[in-house]
């Protein structure tokens, strides 16, 4: 079978961003992974550490050798020592505490989901004046996007008529986590769906499709508690349909493909990670698979990203500009809206 050559990514080491100084708020889970990314694989520094509660702030600060500890998210956003906040709370709490974080003039990284729903995003672009939001959506950043990318925007695949994307996993969640809690803005959509979402409008955008859906038809299963536990959606960019899945009931994988007219490229496995991606034209094939950071790891690309763009004076990231990240919350509540999931206080 001939073989053929990927492109190489453009993605810069993360290793040679320009420095900043950084503060997490809400060292939970997901900051502590960003932590340990940020030590092995930037430069950047991890300052101070805001938390609700005193004991985890000082157990955080003790593991992963941060100098600053502050006992509230406003004392963490005050601290001139910190240029850049990471917000790391539950979606519920993204857009008030992104607008603490944009209030005191800092630079902010918001994990994914960006916010709640497509209004919340608004105000914080609306709040964002004269520094760099960023939505922490990682796979944008990864190694092997910008393989998909740059085949897409070469037009190796011809026109682009399909994407699939999927991340399955059997949760097994205690009845209490945050994944399943309305108040939290839980549910699989908002917390994994997001990523197969992201995908095909990352995808949409290289191959020079409508970067609005045009359609968008989904289906889902309720959590006992009325959050969405499994979602498959059908979106339509033009001329290409995005057939896209995501649950907490069963491990369905963590796939993702686009086929053109001419071939059709895969990225393994784990997608949302640094992965590979096997290319096929016709009857030739290739892959590249050639990370050098991986797991975890992969959330220095996106917090590198962030530093060189607010060095360059960027207000916005060219790989997941805010308006995308709006309209794809924007499908994300169009989906919710067939699903028949609404969280406390939304109408
Ligand atoms: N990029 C990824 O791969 C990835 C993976 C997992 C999660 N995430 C995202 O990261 C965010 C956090 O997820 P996580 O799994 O890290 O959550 P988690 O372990 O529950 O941590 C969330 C933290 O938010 C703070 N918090 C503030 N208000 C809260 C409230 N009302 N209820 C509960 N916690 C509150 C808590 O910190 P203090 O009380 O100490 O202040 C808590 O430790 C979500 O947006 C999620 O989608 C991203």
């Amino acid at each position: 079978m001939p073989r053929l050559t990927l492109p190489e990514p453009r993605t810069p080491d993360p290793m040679d961003a320009p420095v900043l100084r950084w503060g997490i708020l809400a060292p939970g889970h997901i900051a502590g992974h960003w932590a340990t990314a940020l030590r092995q694989h930037t430069r950047q520094r991890l300052v101070a550490v805001g938390s609700r509660s005193p004991e985890r702030a000082a157990e955080f600060a003790r593991r992963h050798g941060v100098d600053r500890v502050h006992t509230s998210y406003e004392a963490l956003v005050d601290d001139p020592e910190v240029d850049a906040v990471y917000v790391a709370s539950p979606h519920s709490h993204h857009r008030e505490h992104a607008l603490l974080a944009l209030g005191a003039g800092k630079h902010v990284l918001v994990e994914k989901a960006f916010t709640r729903n497509a209004a919340e995003a608004r105000e914080l672009v609306a709040a964002a004046a004269g520094v760099l939001l960023m939505e922490a959506m990682w796979t944008r950043y990864l190694p092997h996007t910008d393989v998909v990318r740059r085949v897409l925007e070469d037009g190796l695949l011809g026109q682009v008529h399909r994407i699939t994307a999927d991340y399955g996993v059997h949760a097994g969640l205690s009845p209490t986590h945050r994944l399943l809690d309305p108040a939290l803005a839980g549910g699989v959509l908002l917390d994994l769906g997001v990523y197969p979402l992201s995908f095909a409008s990352a995808v949409a955008g290289a191959a020079g499709l409508a970067l609005r859906p045009t359609s968008v038809q989904a289906a889902g299963t309720l959590a006992a508690t009325g959050v969405d536990a499994q979602v498959s959606a059908q979106i339509g960019y033009g001329t290409a349909q995005a057939q896209l899945f995501t649950s907490m009931l069963t491990a369905s994988g963590h796939t993702a493909q686009v086929f053109g007219s001419l071939g059709r490229i895969e990225v393994d496995d784990r997608c949302y990670v640094p992965a590979g991606v096997t290319l096929t034209i016709g009857e030739a094939t290739g892959t590249w698979d050639a990370n050098s950071i991986h797991g975890y790891g992969g959330l220095s690309f996106q917090t590198a990203a962030l530093a060189t763009y607010a060095a360059e004076g960027r207000t916005d990231s060219p790989l997941l500009p805010l308006d995308e990240t709006v309209t794809i919350l924007e499908t994300a509540d169009d989906i919710r809206r067939q699903v028949g999931v609404v969280y406390p206080g939304e109408s």
